[in-house]
């Protein structure tokens, strides 16, 4: 039997398993997994692990800061970086306007995304103080495709407790996922003012504003609310070991937590800050980065079990956009560009010995799309998507923006050396990513709406 595509030759990783194997691709799904397959079209796998395709749940493409301000990614060259390092499937954010219903807010957002996506993708509606009088339509919302919601503790989105439980419970009613950025808002303000108020204005006092332990009081809080609502709840961008205890905490009392930390918590620590003149602002990102105690307990946590997944919170502003906090670290745009390296990054902990090749693709792709609702993603089985990456475990490259292709003036991982790097990428059955070219064109990729299949 022929196929459209056979990759060949190739060690197939999944989560669960690892064997020699072809893949046979048709009509954009895996349709066979065997040996000698042949097809119109071959892909030589010798050398290289053929994993699912990486799913990111956490990034901000064009994600507008106020009136003048955007993430500098869109959604094609965000996409287009996501395609070269190896992830297939991403999960962006709606945030619907005043005045918007939140289907309405779902629709706009889609109309920027559709004619630039590369890869595919889905959506997390935000709910924020103004879509608490909007509750009623967390259903339709769900119903739109939007199977997981955003809160927040921190900045203008911020919920209070009330508005948090309020807002938990309707997600419950509704069958859908929550996703929260935990952070003790109240003491920021606080710490952000005093320090202000003393002159202590460069970006070292942006992490001494955000404490390791009031981000772990406010992750245990949402965790607190959410158990009583009686719900699932996922915590994005973990920082420190204070949120790994409680996240750890509440999985070994039987409660479905999840929680994820990105490359930035991993690769760097809180010196970054303290880079002379617009350097120290360009990491600055919330939650903070933090000093390398914190590291390594989140690389043991990834080995342990005790966070489930790394995402990227891609979030890339240039050099001139961070340069708004020259002279206030609290005004420097938060977010750093992490999309491409992550696949690549997080497989160091399989080339240090800390977890295995079966956990990494657990960990980037597996996971994340099980918890989203991404039933067609994350895994290499018939009936699937084709999205597979072909990934060179010998090849060893250093990070720039001139390797990179983030649509950013500046990289946070300038000069680290990786060892491994995707050769080539498959999204549903085209090669979109071969040997360092772009062979995907904007707008193949689908909005993908999403379901959540209770834990
Ligand atoms: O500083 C960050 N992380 N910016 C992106 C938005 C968020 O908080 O996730
Ligand atoms: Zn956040
Ligand atoms: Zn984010």
């Amino acid at each position: 039997m022929s196929y459209d595509l056979v990759v060949k030759n190739g060690v197939v990783v999944t989560a669960g398993a690892t064997y020699r194997a072809d893949i046979g691709v048709r009509a954009g799904k895996i349709a066979a997994i065997g040996q000698d397959l042949g097809g119109e079209q071959t892909v030589d796998a010798a050398g290289k692990l053929v994993i699912p395709g990486g799913v990111d749940i956490h990034v901000h493409m064009q994600m507008p800061l106020g009136e003048e301000v955007i993430s500098s990614d869109d959604f094609f060259t965000g996409t287009r970086a996501a395609a070269f390092g190896g992830t297939t499937t991403i999960i962006d954010f709606v945030e619907p306007g005043p005045e918007q219903t939140l289907v309405e807010g779902l629709a706009a957002r889609r109309a920027e995304a559709d004619p630039k996506v590369v890869i595919d993708y889905g959506l997390h509606m935000t709910i924020g103080p103004h879509e608490i009088a909007k509750l009623d339509q967390v259903q339709a919302a769900y119903g739109a495709g939007c199977g997981s919601f955003k809160l927040y503790m921190a900045y203008g989105f911020r919920l209070d407790d009330g508005q948090l439980l309020r807002a938990l419970e309707a997600i419950r009613d509704a069958g859908g996922q929550p996703v929260i950025h935990a952070e003790n808002w109240d003491v920021i303000c606080t710490l952000i003012e005093r320090h202000q108020a003393a002159g202590r204005t460069r970006p070292h006092w942006h992490p001494r504003s955000r404490p390791a332990a009031l981000e772990g009081e406010a992750a245990g809080r949402a965790i607190d609310i959410a158990n009583f609502v009686g719900l699932p709840l996922h915590i994005f961008h973990v920082s420190c070991a204070e949120v790994v205890e409680r996240i750890q905490a509440a999985r070994a009392a039987g409660r479905p937590i999840t929680g994820e930390t990105c490359p930035q918590y991993l690769f760097l620590t809180w010196d970054a800050y303290d880079a002379p003149g617009l350097a120290g602002a360009f990491p600055v990102c919330s939650p903070p980065i933090r000093d390398k105690t914190h590291q390594d307990a989140l690389w043991r946590a990834l080995a342990r079990g005790d966070l489930q997944m790394v995402t990227t919170d891609h979030c890339p502003f240039t050099a001139q956009t961070k340069a708004l906090g020259l002279h206030d670290f609290s005004q420097i745009p938060g977010g750093v560009p992490s999309i491409e390296m992550r696949l690549a990054g997080v497989y160091q902990g399989v080339a240090r010995g800390h977890f295995s090749a079966n956990r990494w693709v657990e960990l980037c792709c597996t996971a994340p799309a099980r918890l989203m609702g991404l039933s067609q993603k994350g895994d290499i089985a018939p009936g699937l998507d084709a999205d597979l990456v072909l990934f060179d475990p010998d090849r060893r490259v250093t990070l720039s923006t001139a390797f990179l292709h983030e649509r950013c003036d500046w990289t946070p991982y300038d000069g680290i050396e990786l060892q491994g790097w995707p050769a080539a990428t498959i999204s549903r059955g085209e090669v979109i990513v071969r040997e360092g070219e772009f062979l995907g064109e904007a707008g193949r990729g689908r909005f993908i709406a999403r379901r959540i299949t209770p834990p």
